[in-house]
C-alpha cells in the first residue's frame, strides 16, 4: 500500500537507534524527508547509513530534548528551510536503570531524570513545534508511550508514571490541534530487545535469587512466552510500520488514540 508520504517531512526525536530509528527508516522507505534528532552523536552515522537506501532527504541533528531552549532553536532553524515538515515523532526515552518491586526500593531522587526525558522532553517538543504544526495544514504528532502506562508497572515506577502522563498529554494535544487538521496519537510498544529494554530486564534478572538465576537470554525468552499471548518479542519495525500508517491519510480519522503493538500483552476485557 502506498501511504502517500512522499513530499512529507518528519522529525524523529530519539532517532539514533532502537525504535525511533526504525520509525525513521520506515518513513524513509515511504519516500519522506527525514530529520533524525538525538542526544547521541552517533545519530550522524545513523543518518548517513539510512541515506544510502532512501529517495527522500535524510539529515541528522544533535538535540537534548530536555533542553527547551535547544528545542525552540531547532524549531526556528527548521521553519524557513523545511517547508514540508509536517510530522513529529517523540521516541526518546530512558529507564531509571533501577528496579522497584516494591517501589520503596527506589528513592524519590530516582524520579526526576526519568520524568525529564520521557515526559518533559515530549512536552518541550510539542511546545517548541506547536507554532509550526498549527500552520502546516495537515500533519501528525506521535508519542511513543509504553504498555507500562496502562498497568502501573512495578518494574520501573517513574518510567511507568511518565508514560501514563504522556498518554494523557497526547489526548490534550489531539484536542488542541484538531481544528488545525493535525492529529496526535501514541503507540505503546510491548517488549522489544533494545538497549533500553535490556537494561531494565537485566536489572530485573539480577534480582533473582542465586538459585533461580539463569542466563539472561533464556530467562527473558521464557518470560516473553509466558506474558505475551502471541508468545514472541516485538520488533522495532513493528512500531515503525504502525507509525507510518498513523501519519498517513489512511489514518486521517484516527486521533487521540493509543495503539498497543504488544503481541496482545495488554487486553482489557
Ligand atoms: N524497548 C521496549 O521494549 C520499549 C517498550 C515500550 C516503550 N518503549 C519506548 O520506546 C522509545 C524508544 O526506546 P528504545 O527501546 O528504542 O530505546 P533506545 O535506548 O534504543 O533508544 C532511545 C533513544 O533515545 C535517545 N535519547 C535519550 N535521551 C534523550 C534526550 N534527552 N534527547 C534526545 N534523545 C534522547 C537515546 O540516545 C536513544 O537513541 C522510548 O520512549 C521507550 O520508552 C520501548
Amino acid at each position: 500500500m502506498d501511504l502517500e508520504l512522499k513530499n512529507n517531512g518528519v522529525l524523529v526525536v530519539g532517532g539514533a537507534k532502537g525504535i525511533g530509528h526504525a520509525i525513521a527508516r520506515q518513513f524513509a522507505l515511504e519516500g519522506a524527508d527525514v530529520i533524525l534528532a538525538d542526544i547521541d552523536p552517533r545519530v550522524h552515522q545513523a543518518a548517513t547509513a539510512m541515506a544510502d537506501n532512501a529517495c527522500g532527504n535524510i539529515r541528522s541533528v544533535i538535540l537534548d530534548a530536555t533542553d527547551y531552549q535547544a528545542v525552540k532553536t531547532l524549531a526556528g532553524e527548521l521553519n524557513g528551510k523545511d517547508s514540508n515538515l509536517n510530522h513529529i515523532v517523540y521516541a526518546a526515552g530512558v529507564g531509571s536503570n533501577k528496579f522497584g518491586f516494591p517501589f520503596w526500593k527506589m528513592e524519590p531522587s530516582d524520579w526526576p531524570f526519568v520524568l525529564e526525558v520521557n515526559l518533559m522532553g515530549a512536552v518541550n517538543v510539542a511546545h517548541g513545534f506547536a507554532p509550526r504544526m498549527q500552520k502546516c495544514g495537515a500533519g501528525s504528532i506521535l508519542f511513543i508511550a509504553s504498555i507500562a502506562a496502562q498497568m502501573g508497572s512495578q518494574t520501573d515506577p517513574p518510567y511507568s508514571a511518565a508514560k501514563a502522563a504522556i498518554v494523557n498529554f497526547m489526548q490534550v494535544v489531539a484536542k488542541d490541534f484538531a481544528r488545525h487538521n493535525v492529529r496526535a496519537n501514541a503507540i505503546s510498544p510491548g517488549m522489544i530487545q533494545t538497549t533500553l529494554n535490556k537494561s531494565v530486564w537485566a536489572a530485573w534478572n539480577e534480582r533473582q535469587s542465586e538459585e533461580d538465576k539463569r542466563d539472561y537470554k533464556d530467562w527473558a525468552d521464557e518470560k516473553i512466552s509466558k506474558i505475551c499471548p502471541l508468545g514472541r518479542w516485538q520488533d522495532p519495525d513493528d512500531i515503525g510500520k504502525m507509525a507510518v500508517f498513523l501519519a498517513s491519510q489512511a489514518a486521517k480519522n484516527i486521533t487521540g488514540q493509543t495503539v498497543n503493538v504488544d503481541g496482545g500483552i495488554i487486553m482489557h476485557s
